[in-house]
């Protein structure tokens, strides 16, 4: 059974009706590509539980996840920026992704910290946000995802602000991770060579419909299916 499918879930927004329809198998790690104002965002909106389908059904494990909130989701989300809360430190913006508690005991922030250290960042716990670099403070929101131990990991495009070495060590550092955790991984961005040598599949989202669905090696070529063609040059 795949750990995640959309059956036809539709969602509007003024001027695009979006319709997903999507089988995830367990321990993919998917590539989500597609021009902008697609729907990638919202695809993933609509798994983690931000906004809500206007019909269809979005089934985890085939069970159902209507009327379950974000928090209870299995997911965890890394956005493109801004994931940080700026007045907290690393290790506390980690926290938060286990409790809202003030003054967590120790065995949470000792989970705390080794989710620092699994993503490179033994020792960080104290800084700022302010104090670290933009590939850091993006590793310090995917501690925050993985210390939730969910098993699906939605990435909206986490690595686009960073140059292209720094891009491939966190894709490495994901790969790793996926194995260690098993997880499930839905990753949108705007670099499709990023799926290169990564992901095993591409999904190709074009004006709110999934358009193209393969392997990466078949969809990117050389030569590149003609329906991604034009995007990718
Ligand atoms: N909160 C919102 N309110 C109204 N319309 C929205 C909202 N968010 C997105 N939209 C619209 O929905 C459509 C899909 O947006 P979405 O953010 O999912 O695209 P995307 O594929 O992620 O694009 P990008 O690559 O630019 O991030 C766009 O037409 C967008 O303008
Ligand atoms: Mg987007």
């Amino acid at each position: 059974m795949p750990i995640l499918q959309l059956d036809a879930v539709r969602f509007a927004y003024d001027g695009l009706d979006m319709c997903f329809d999507l089988d995830v198998a367990e321990g993919a790690w998917i590539a989500v590509i597609g021009p902008s104002g697609a729907g990638k965002s919202t695809l993933l909106d609509l798994v983690a539980g931000f906004v809500g389908p206007d019909s269809g059904r979005i089934l985890y494990r085939g069970a159902d996840m209507s009327g379950m909130a974000p928090s209870e989701r299995p997911v965890s989300l890394v956005f493109q920026e801004n994931n940080l809360f700026p007045h907290l430190t690393a290790l506390q913006n980690v926290l938060l992704g286990l409790t809202t508690r003030a003054r967590p005991g120790a065995p949470l922030r000792a989970r705390a910290e080794e989710a620092l250290a699994a993503v490179g960042l033994a020792g960080y716990g104290p800084r700022r946000p302010a104090a670290m670099s933009g590939g850091e403070r993006q590793r310090v929101a995917l501690a925050r995802a993985l210390v939730r131990e969910r098993p699906l990991l939605l990435l909206d495009e986490p690595f686009a602000a960073l140059g292209p070495g720094l891009r491939q060590d966190m894709l490495g550092l994901i790969g790793q991770l996926r194995e260690r955790a098993r997880l499930t991984i839905l990753m949108v961005t705007h670099q499709p060579e990023d799926a290169l040598g990564h992901a095993e599949r591409i999904v190709f989202i074009d004006k709110g419909r999934v358009a193209l669905d393969g392997p990466v090696a078949e969809l990117m070529g050389p030569p590149p299916h003609p329906r991604l063609a034009d995007y990718l040059s």
